[in-house]
């Protein structure tokens, strides 16, 4: 008889939604590990440098062809370890983020990252967050959900973080930055960031973490 395949949810929304967040959350309460799709991207941007946007297919191709992303552990101890390494904590950057956002629209690299997501759901059981986890990479996911709220929020709640952090912010930039990353993952020609066929859509805007949590619970494990 063959083997069912790992439990994949999948988790897709904007920048700044909160989807790592919850990711993680879910992923503990199910016991499973969570993927950070995003942070997949921003390492390859940080690793590759500015501008790997602009070079060609056959030399990204070779690159990518080095890298190897592997997880470990489950919930909020799950690991994303790039040729064994942890990822290293500047790939958070806003500038990361834009880079990474650059590297998305590029065929070559959107073909490696679904492969290489592809290859760690069909061993593991996940929690896949990203932009196109439903719709493109595991559309046969039996769950879907995708996160939206306006960008003003996203970009008080990327504020708020940032100040309990006790970095220095401002909400202008954020939000315009909050405002082009948008429009380059929404509008792009492969993969653009849309709810999948199927996916549950949660407006966030006016709801706190845990509701929203909740609200996907009560999908993925109905109360009895
Ligand atoms: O989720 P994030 O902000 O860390 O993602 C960084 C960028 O990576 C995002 O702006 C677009 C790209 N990305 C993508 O194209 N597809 C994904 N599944 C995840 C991220």
């Amino acid at each position: 008889m063959p083997s069912a395949s790992p439990l994949i949810v999948t988790l897709d929304g904007p920048a700044g939604v909160g989807k790592s967040s919850i990711a993680s959350r879910l992923a503990g309460e199910l016991g499973i590990a969570f993927l950070d799709t995003g942070a997949m991207f921003r390492a390859a941007a940080y690793t590759l440098g500015e501008g790997a946007w602009d070079w060609t297919q056959g030399i990204l191709q070779q690159k990518l062809g080095d890298f190897e992303f592997t997880l470990r552990g489950s919930g909020k101890d799950t690991e994303l370890l790039l040729n064994g390494q942890p990822l290293p904590e500047d790939i958070r950057s806003e500038q990361v983020g834009q880079w990474a956002s650059q590297l998305a629209v590029v065929p070559s690299v959107r073909a490696y990252m679904k492969m290489a997501q592809i290859f760690l759901g069909q061993t593991t059981p996940l929690v896949a967050e990203g932009r196109d986890m439903g719709s493109v990479v595991f559309p046969g996911a039996k769950f879907k959900f995708f996160l939206d709220a306006a960008p003003e929020e996203r970009a008080r709640r990327r504020f708020r973080q940032l100040e309990a952090l006790g970095k220095p912010a401002d909400l202008e930039a954020i939000l315009s930055g909050i405002n082009q990353r948008d429009d380059q993952d929404r509008n792009r020609s492969i993969a653009p960031m849309k709810p999948a066929e199927g996916a549950v859509v949660v407006d966030t805007t006016h709801i706190s973490e845990g509701e929203v949590l909740a609200e996907i619970l009560n999908t993925v494990r109905p109360p009895a």
